[in-house]
């Protein structure tokens, strides 16, 4: 089984995905986190991430001890990560781990989770189930700022409203694999639901296609 979980940035998939896993004991890949991954090595580096060759040569190795780095999750790291994924070469150079993750999940899993921007559409196509998490950028703004607050860094709302806009912006207008619900994939809006009530929505759409 293997279940797709798109949506913009902060809207909860990560957290809907990790539930799930641990509900049905399947293996999890937060794809956003190769992204990441890529765009924090080239800030390290001090490559421009907007360079579209500097970036597909960073996607060649990708470093995945970066994962574990404490700034993979900074909102620079995440503007640097929507950059290069408009780089089709660095989008293929990923292709090839998240699928073999979907297909033989580690660990001997008998499912996979991925959650990304296009799991259901590019990834998995063929995902028994497709799941497409929203809510509104105000309210995804919201909940990344108390994110931040909460380990103890200084955000500003404003700002983070603005770059998930501007990050949501260039994620749907990118012509290589740009976000968008997948025909089948069932819509969540969170806006107004807590996590509880979007985990179990989910489940019964999962047990639905079991
Ligand atoms: O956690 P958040 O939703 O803020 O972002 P993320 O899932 O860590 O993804 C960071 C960036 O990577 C996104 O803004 C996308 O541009 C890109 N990404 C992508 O293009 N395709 C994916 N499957 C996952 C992430
Ligand atoms: O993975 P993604 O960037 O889509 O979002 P996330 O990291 O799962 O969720 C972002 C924040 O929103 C977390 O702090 C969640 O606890 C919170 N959240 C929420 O308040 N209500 C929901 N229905 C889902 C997530």
């Amino acid at each position: 089984m293997i279940i797709a979980i798109d949506g913009p940035a902060a809207a909860g998939k990560g957290t809907l995905a990790r539930l799930i896993a641990a509900e049905f004991d399947y293996a999890y890949l937060d794809t956003g986190a190769l992204y990441r991954a890529v765009g924090l090595a080239m800030l390290k580096a001090g490559m421009n991430p907007a360079d579209s060759d500097q970036a597909a040569a960073a996607s060649e190795k990708l470093d995945l001890s970066l994962i574990d780095d404490p700034a993979l999750r900074s909102e620079a790291v995440g503007s640097a990560a929507s950059q290069v994924a408009s780089v089709p070469t660095v989008r293929d150079n990923l292709l090839y781990f998240q699928r073999n993750f979907a297909v033989t999940p580690p660990n001997n899993k008998k499912g996979a989770v991925l959650d990304g921007r296009d799991i259901g559409t590019v990834v998995c196509p063929n995902a028994e189930v497709k799941l497409y998490v929203t809510a509104s950028p105000e309210e995804r703004a919201r909940r990344r700022t108390s994110e931040i607050q909460m380990r103890g860094e200084v955000a500003n709302y404003a700002t983070i409203l603005a770059d998930v806009k501007a990050r949501d912006a260039r994620d749907m207008a990118r012509t290589s694999a740009p976000l968008k619900p997948a025909a089948d994939a069932l819509l969540l809006d969170t806006t107004e639901l807590d996590i509880d009530a979007v985990f179990l929505r989910a489940v019964r759409f999962i047990k639905s296609k079991a």
